[in-house]
């Protein structure tokens, strides 16, 4: 059988692959760490669940609008005006089973064959995959360490033409922790206000992991550009809520039209129960999500000590999410028992199989030099994850 070419182009998830990986080593008896997943390691607060039973037994059961429930649209509205300083009507929400449906959802309604995507590396994985999917054209803006793997407004100009359709960043980042501040954000949109066909997907799923004084900032509410950017979120990391897929948006209105007609044919409305559970969420104190903001603080400043005694590793100050992204360039070229490490995916295989830790490459990326360590895993994890992970590396010669 002969599978189309659409599923040809999409690639597989590589950092599902690596977690397979790890699970697999550890059905052979292994004691591996994982650290590859982007998932907090919190439960669902009970004060969410409790929603939940609660929508369950109203008869909060039945299919809800393609775009998600009015409550749940309602509460996004507050949310976005409260938090975000944008200003949005129910109809230009629009909710997804997950923040990833909801980047797929708009890349399938704007991108057409050969149109450029511009993704600032290191990048959220599934960005590439989304554009593959669709047929258009990766450009991959790389950034360094020294910049705090944050590009600059000459990098941005220096790749925008007429071809440039999306641009895609998470600020918080996914794999580096990085944030863009507000004047950072502004600069850049001094750049993007000359592109008038390019649309800004500002993916701001990690906001409530901020360990700076800074409240965050999103881009969309730079008068300039607000009527090209969409400002993508969900309750998977803030709320710990990564199984109850729920993402969502807030878009122009041609754009959230066009996303519903497309998840009317696809998957309709999110689950109405999750639905229920998030709207609470989102109108409830964030107590909780502060203290999960407040541990993974405190690993993060853990992981920067501990780390930070390995020579190798170059390391940033990740100011959100959970994620530490060395780069591990020292090791290329170094050995052990006749192995030579040469690039990032090398070094992930060799902790793998020394260290029974598992990271991801940051080939995956889009950044040769990069390793990411999710540090959403208890401490006493980190510790021995670090532990080890330092003694491997010590034998590569
Ligand atoms: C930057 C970023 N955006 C979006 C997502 C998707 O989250 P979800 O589909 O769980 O809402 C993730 C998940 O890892 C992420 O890291």
């Amino acid at each position: 059988m002969q599978l189309s070419k659409f599923i040809q182009r999409v690639p597989s998830s590589a950092t599902i692959e690596m977690a397979q990986k790890a699970r697999d080593l550890k059905a052979q008896g292994k004691d591996v760490i994982s650290l590859t997943l982007g998932e907090p390691d919190f439960d669902t607060p009970e004060h969410i669940k409790e929603a939940a039973r609660l929508a369950m037994e109203a008869g909060d059961t039945k299919y809800t609008p393609v775009p998600g429930s009015l409550a749940l649209r309602k509460a996004i509205v507050d949310k976005f005006k409260r938090d975000n300083d944008l200003d949005f009507s129910v109809d230009q929400i629009v909710v997804s089973c997950g923040a990833k449906q909801t980047i797929a959802n708009i890349a399938l309604c704007v991108l057409n064959e050969g149109d450029e995507v511009i993704l600032p590396a290191p990048f959220w994985v599934s960005y590439e995959g989304i554009a593959d999917m669709c047929g258009a054209k990766s450009i991959i803006l790389k950034s360094t360490i020294e910049t705090d793997f944050k590009i600059l407004p000459k990098d941005l100009s220096a790749v925008l033409n007429e071809k440039s359709k999306l641009l895609i960043f998470s600020s918080p980042c996914n794999p580096s922790g990085s944030r863009f501040s507000k004047s950072e954000l502004e600069a850049l949109a001094e750049v993007i206000q000359e592109y008038p066909n390019l649309i800004v997907v500002s993916d701001e799923i990690y906001e409530y992991i901020n360990f700076t004084e800074e409240r965050h900032f999103s881009i969309g509410s730079i008068d300039s550009i607000k009527d090209r950017v969409v400002t993508v979120n969900g309750m998977s990391k803030g709320f710990a809520m990564t199984g109850w897929r729920i993402g969502y948006m807030g878009a122009p209105l041609w754009l959230a039209k066009a996303c519903t007609k497309l998840q009317g044919q696809f998957t309709s409305g999110a689950c109405s129960i999750a639905q229920a559970a998030s709207a609470h969420a989102l109108n409830s104190s964030p107590e909780e999500t502060i203290k999960m903001r407040d541990s993974f603080l405190k690993r993060r400043n853990l992981m920067l000590e501990l780390l930070g005694e390995i020579d190798g590793l170059k390391l940033n100050v990740p100011d959100g999410a959970f994620y530490i992204f060395p780069d591990v360039s020292a090791y290329f070229g170094k050995s052990y028992e006749g192995k030579t490490i040469t690039c990032p995916n090398d070094l992930v295989m060799y902790l793998l199989e020394n260290a029974y830790v598992a990271t991801v490459g940051g080939e995956s990326f889009g950044d040769d030099n990069g390793l990411r360590i999710s540090y959403a895993a208890s401490e006493e994890s980190l510790r021995e994850a670090a532990k080890r992970i330092k003694e491997a590396l010590d034998k590569l010669k």
